[in-house]
């Protein structure tokens, strides 16, 4: 069995289906991590879904990554536009990294155009709601079947 794609999620997003809805839309994180379970399935992954309002905590998941993970799904959220550490943590992984968001932060606030992480990573998927989710998941489980393919 291969390992797990980690799909990490930051500050805020437990509170997905009341907070923003307009913006964020009105699923949960829990619906998003069913949907992420069943995609991740469909190409013979299982998803480890969590959420923390903490940097080291989101930090500590990358690092465990580096020996647990198969991929790695992050949305950072706010820390996407400020955290250095998030940046270094990513930089450590060998693994396929996909950083997501449900909204297209390229389209809002200026202070949200520039990405910590999108230099580091090995694709973005923003813009399309919880489906950025299933996109990323989708992405990372396709890159690491063709490496095995390819082995
Ligand atoms: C977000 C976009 C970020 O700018 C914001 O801080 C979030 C959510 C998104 O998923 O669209 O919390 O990452």
């Amino acid at each position: 069995m291969s390992k797990p794609i980690y799909v990490l999620s930051g500050p805020n997003l437990n509170l997905l289906g009341v907070r923003e809805p307009e913006i964020y839309g009105y699923e949960t994180l829990e619906d998003i991590r069913v949907l992420c379970e069943e995609r991740a399935a469909v190409f013979g992954f299982e998803a480890v879904c969590r959420q923390s309002n903490h940097e080291g905590e989101l930090v500590a998941w990358i690092q465990e990554a580096r020996t647990e993970a198969s991929a790695v799904v992050i949305n950072a959220a706010a820390y996407t536009h400020t955290s250095v550490a998030i940046l270094d943590a990513l930089k450590m992984l060998k693994i396929p990294t996909v950083e997501c968001h449900l909204s297209n932060p390229a389209t809002r606030e200026a202070f949200r155009h520039h990405s910590y992480l999108s230099p580091v990573v090995t694709g973005v998927v923003a813009g399309f709601g919880s489906n950025s989710y299933l996109l990323a998941v989708e992405a990372a489980a396709r890159l690491v079947n063709a490496a095995a393919a390819k082995a």
